[in-house]
């Protein structure tokens, strides 16, 4: 049997990188280990026409650690690992379609996710990537001199957040709102790098600073974590599978639909999140 040829191709200068030769249904240690110093080295990862069964996407998350629940979405009913997204055609607003790094404020956020699409309309609903490394990296000395030390307040909002405006979307019961603090600037725990570890969604305070000056710091950096010369865009196919390291991007599910011109289509994706650690 010929043996595949793994091809890297880059979404952008900043991050992402679109694999071929590498099949997702192989979880072997070393595939494996592959797989992860892709992830490690582009933040984001995409792969496409991989037919794996949600058995299969259990297991690869699974070699990634422990699978998270979501504390508001219930999962699928035979595979409660798996959340699935769905819009539907009617719908204008779309799961995720802010800047966000996934349950910031849990006390220990997402470590990585695994997302494949299921349906996927013919325009729009691309997700959007922008890489937090180069975030800290690039930030005016000012603003890094004024928060290297500080911790952030990050709030879920409640479930209403994640269900209400959403169709499709199920609750699972739960309406408590839950705020943790974590410092600004974090170290990747296998790379040791330096990240911006704040996002428009669910940070909501600097720790010890005045409102208004927090709101101000906080605003700056949320504009330039949008710089586009940060991000990189993937166009989904049927069958694609990204994986994101979530603590070291922050991700935007781009909502283009819009029903009254004739952009009202579905669009349906399967997530799975695997637990991450306590920021430091
Ligand atoms: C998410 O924010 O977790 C969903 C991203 C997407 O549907 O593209």
């Amino acid at each position: 049997m010929a043996k595949e040829c793994m091809e890297i191709n880059l979404l952008s200068g900043a991050l992402g990188a679109e694999i071929g030769g590498i099949s997702l249904k192989d979880t072997s240690i070393e595939n494996h280990k592959k797989i992860n110093d892709l992830l490690l080295e582009h933040k984001v990862i995409f792969f496409r026409d991989q037919n794996i069964s949600p058995e299969e996407q259990i297991k690869l998350a699974s070699c990634f650690g422990p699978v998270e629940k979501h504390v508001y979405v219930k999962g699928r009913k035979e595979y409660p690992e798996i959340i699935r997204i769905i819009k539907e055609p009617d719908e204008k607003n779309q799961w995720g379609e802010n800047w966000h790094s996934d349950v910031s404020y849990n006390p220990k956020p997402t470590k990585a996710v695994i997302l494949k699409s299921i349906k996927i309309p013919p325009v729009g609903g691309d997700t959007v990537f922008s890489n937090m490394e180069l975030a800290w990296e690039t930030l005016d000395q000012d603003i890094k001199d004024k928060i290297k030390d500080k911790k952030a307040i990050h709030s879920s909002l409640g479930a209403a957040f994640f269900v209400n405006d959403y169709k499709a979307m199920e609750g699972n019961g739960n309406y408590d709102e839950y705020s943790n603090e974590h410092p600004i600037v974090r170290t990747h725990p296998e790379t040791g790098k330096k990240i911006l570890f704040v996002n428009w969604t669910y940070t909501k305070k600097i720790v010890g600073m005045e409102k208004n000056e927090s709101d101000e710091i906080l605003y700056k950096i949320f504009k330039h974590q949008e710089r586009l010369d940060l991000t990189c865009r993937f166009r989904w196919t049927t069958n694609a599978v990204a994986i994101w390291d979530n603590r070291s991007v922050n991700h935007y599910a781009i909502a283009d639909f819009f029903p009254g011109r004739g952009l009202g289509y579905e669009r349906i994706m399967d997530r799975i999140a695997i637990e991450g650690d306590k920021p430091n």
